[in-house]
């Protein structure tokens, strides 16, 4: 029987370093624990978070409830057909590590999402992104179990409805669903995406461009431009890159000619919230023990022993001085509990 333990401190499992504590946790291996727990559910496990490597969430206080911290591991590759190869991997496997599996076997395909904290089990609810791929471009299905019925489902891609850091995990199955595995199509052939400009530039210093090269590459700016969760506590980008619409972006470049638009089509334009959040002078600046990160203010950093409430305080102020300086409201992309 799958044991449940009681008053954990989550501590080793957010990447933020919060000290708060779960009434309840579970670590089940396999679909067949994760529906026996389930099975045996008690009153007093209720609320159930899922919690995954922890890099995306931030605890304002003690969790009420039952923890679940799935450990389901395994990589293998289910079907081959042309230059197409689907790899299957249990959502407890180490995202980097799989990216590095991946690379190894030479299967193109999230090489640029190489270096990012967090599980395989949580890539696909916020679409995880970097350097101009997302999770949903590799992305072919994701297999789950319901909380409430312990039913198993898989979901198509198209029926995950993925978006910029969003997916229906975020909304309609948000809290209601446990990601056990995920189906990636990858292909021995790779499209190599390198128009990003940092990645560009890293890239001058490689003889030939490879996925093994990208990762790197990758690899190298990453560690230069953002902190290491190890050594410093944080949760990557604490804000989303806001999405206005192409008029509003027109409007604020022509008081901001140096403001960096991306045009995403259907009107719309992704505005950079680090250059916000920089020319409204927050760019490694610090109240108390949290602060923005001086390369990428984006990120919010916990200089030690910062409480959860301390943080989201501080994201406040961002937010209001964002606000009042450029009229927009920076969302955020952290799960915030
Ligand atoms: N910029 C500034 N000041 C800074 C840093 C950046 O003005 O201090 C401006 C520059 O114009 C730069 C632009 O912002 O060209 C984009 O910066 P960067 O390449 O660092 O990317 P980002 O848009 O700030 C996003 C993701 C990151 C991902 C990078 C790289 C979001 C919310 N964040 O950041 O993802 O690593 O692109 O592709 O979309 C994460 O989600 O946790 C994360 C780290």
């Amino acid at each position: 029987m799958l044991s449940v333990r009681e008053n954990i401190s989550l501590l080793p499992y957010n990447t933020f370093g919060i000290d708060a504590f779960a009434r309840w946790m579970a670590f089940p291996r396999s679909t067949e624990e994760i529906k026996e727990l389930l099975d045996s559910n008690k009153p007093e496990w209720n609320p159930k978070f899922v919690l995954g490597g922890g890099s995306n969430v931030l605890f304002t206080r003690n969790y009420d409830g039952l923890i679940i911290h799935p450990l389901i591991k395994g990589i293998e590759i289910t079907q081959e057909k042309n230059r197409s190869v689907w790899v299957r991997a249990g959502c407890g496997e180490n995202w980097d590590d799989f990216v590095k599996w991946c690379v190894e076997h030479d299967l193109g395909g999230l090489e640029n999402l190489s270096n990012i904290p967090g599980n395989v089990g949580a890539s696909p609810v916020q679409n995880i992104g970097a350097y101009g791929v997302e999770a949903r471009d590799s992305v072919d299905r994701v297999e789950l179990v319901m909380l409430a019925d312990q039913k198993k489902r898989t979901l198509s891609a198209r029926m995950c409805r993925f978006n910029y850091r969003d997916s229906i995990f975020k909304n309609e199955l948000k809290d209601k669903c446990l990601i056990t595995h995920v189906i990636f199509r990858l292909t021995r052939e790779p499209v190599l995406k390198t128009h990003y400009p940092d990645l560009e530039k890293e890239l001058d210093d490689y003889p030939e461009t490879t996925i093994q090269a990208i990762r790197e590459a990758i690899i190298s700016i990453r560690r230069r431009k953002l902190p290491d969760p190890a050594e410093t506590g944080n949760a990557g980008s604490f804000f989303k890159n806001p999405v206005v619409t192409a008029q509003q972006a027109h409007l604020l470049k022509q008081s901001h000619p140096a403001m960096p638009v991306y045009d995403c089509g259907e009107n719309k334009a992704k505005l950079s919230a680090a250059w916000l959040i920089e020319q409204s002078h927050w760019k490694g600046k610090s109240k108390g023990n949290v602060g923005t990160h001086k390369n990428q203010p984006l990120v919010i950093v916990n200089h030690g022993g910062a409480t959860g409430t301390e943080v989201v305080d501080f994201a406040r102020t961002i937010q209001r001085v964002v606000q009042n300086h450029f009229g927009i409201l920076l969302e955020t992309e952290v799960n915030i509990l």
